[in-house]
């Protein structure tokens, strides 16, 4: 077994400390985040990831985590995992003094033969510079090892525990070998290659999966148009071995803390670089796109949001996250109320203070039920479990106008219909029962609506 060091403890971080821990291995925790060290202490993750918490609490308790929030004179570690933020600055730029500050921390305390392994994503030829940065610190028997990490959050644990494939790039073969065997028992295949080329895999992979998405995305819209259903069209495209069927959900875009920021940076450094990436641009105004397009939707529906109140379910930028960075379900909702909707957001894992800190002039509701009355429409933005078994019927009763929108082509639209609600959906024109309607209030002081409403509360 080793002794590991994890530095940073943030998503990929804690998942690192908590499987290495698991596996046996004997890890030290660093952040400069003292109250995450703090947390972690109690063996409790400072994020919500499923199954974390448990691997935390045994690693705590059996003696195998010790959580630092300063560096040590002297680092016991055969391998150093950097797994510190690297997020978006100037023009698409990755931020790398996070990166810059834990090198010239640790480089001093680093044993003989020590392995930094490189988890952050970062720019390509920033392990370079990392090397360069540990051997002026004065130790020429350090070496650095790229090992980019592909965790999904709301899967990390069992992401890292069973991983499709892990990078080794390094520039020393001992190294990298070193740093393969940590993985062997996975059973994956494990590519070696050079710093660089590691790094390039990681902003490739994202790049590619974003791509993916969006180009769902404007399948969907298509779709649309000409009447055929995006979600039929996805699965007889996935069936193809040579597409396959994963990230072809058509939805209100893709959001979080890595694709928006990867794929920014990527098309930075290419452009810095004399290459000219049209798709990476095309691929982030499409996403970018179909935010607009989900409010026009339900413009068109409603015949305007000004004035209109809506109620907006989720604000996660997927399931089984905490994690609003860059979420769609937030964009969206500012989006609604800049066009002058009255909009509350409803999600049943986020908090409304985390909410409030990006984006303050939006209203958090607790509760949903209470939240209902006198609505014009729900959307679904985060296709959280809870809500594919919402009490419809019981929703609807409560709504001035009831028209759902599903942005996730989450739902049942049979069973949504059945509900009372006027329902539409992303690129699936056929579920949305004939052509749009133009909607007016319905009159509640004596349970008459107009022709043209929705859908009656009553
Ligand atoms: C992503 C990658 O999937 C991981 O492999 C990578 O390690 C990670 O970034 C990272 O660089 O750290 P994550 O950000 O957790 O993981 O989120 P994803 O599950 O990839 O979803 C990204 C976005 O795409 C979400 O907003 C999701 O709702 C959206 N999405 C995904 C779709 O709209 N449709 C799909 O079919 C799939």
């Amino acid at each position: 077994m080793a002794e590991i060091a994890v530095i940073g403890c943030g998503h990929v971080g804690l998942v690192a400390v908590g499987c290495f821990a698991a596996l046996g291995h004997q890890v030290t925790a660093v952040d400069v985040d003292t109250r995450r060290i703090e947390l972690l202490r109690r063996g409790v993750p400072a994020i919500y990831e499923p199954g974390l918490e448990d691997l935390l609490r045994d690693g705590v308790e059996s003696g195998r985590i010790e959580a630092r929030d300063r560096y040590p004179a002297e680092l016991d570690a055969d391998f150093v995992f950097l797994a510190v933020g690297t997020p978006s600055s100037t023009g698409g730029a990755s931020d790398l003094r996070a990166v810059r500050d834990a090198i010239s921390a640790l480089a001093p305390t680093l044993r003989p033969n020590a392995v930094i392994v490189n988890k952050s994503t970062v720019p390509i030829g920033t392990g370079n510079m990392i090397a360069e940065t540990a051997l002026s610190a004065g130790d020429t028997s350090v070496s650095v090892v790229s090992n980019p990490e592909f965790l999904q959050e709301g899967t990390a644990v069992d992401n890292f525990m069973n991983p499709d494939r892990v990078i080794v790039g390094s520039d020393d073969p001992d190294a990298a070998e070193r740093v393969a065997q940590l993985y062997e028992d996975f059973g994956a295949p494990i590519l070696r290659t050079d710093i660089r080329t590691a790094e390039m895999i990681k902003y490739a992979s994202n790049a590619f999966l974003a791509t993916k998405v969006s180009f769902i995305n404007e399948m969907a819209s298509i779709c649309d148009v000409v009447n055929a259903d995006v979600t039929e069209v996805a699965r007889g495209m996935g069936l193809d071995d040579r597409i396959g069927s994963k990230f072809l959900r058509a939805g209100i875009g893709w959001g979080g803390s890595c694709f928006p920021k990867d794929v920014a940076s990527l098309e930075h450094t290419a452009s810095m670089s004399g290459a000219h990436p049209q798709l990476l641009r095309d691929v982030v105004e499409i996403n970018k796109e179909q935010r607009r397009r989900i409010v026009h939707k339900i413009q068109t529906a409603l015949g305007g949001v000004e004035g209109r109140r809506i109620v907006v379910l989720g604000a996660a930028f997927k399931p089984n996250t905490d994690d609003i960075r860059e979420s769609p379900a937030l964009e969206v909702s500012d989006l609604l109320r800049l066009a002058g909707a009255e909009v509350l957001v409803f999600d049943p894992h986020v908090s409304a203070e985390k909410i409030r800190v990006e984006f303050p002039r939006l209203t958090v509701t607790p509760d949903l039920i209470d939240a209902i009355e006198g609505t014009d429409a729900l959307v679904l933005a985060t296709e959280w479990p809870a809500f594919i078994d919402l009490p419809l019927a019981e929703l609807a009763l409560g709504m001035r106008t009831a028209l759902f929108i599903d942005g996730r082509n989450a739902m049942d639209a049979r069973a949504v219909r059945e509900a009372g609600f006027t329902y539409r959906c992303i690129g699936r024109p056929g579920l949305e029962g004939g052509p749009l309607e133009p909607v007016t209030h319905i009159d509640r002081s004596n349970g008459v609506g107009s022709d043209h409403a929705l859908a009656s509360n009553r």
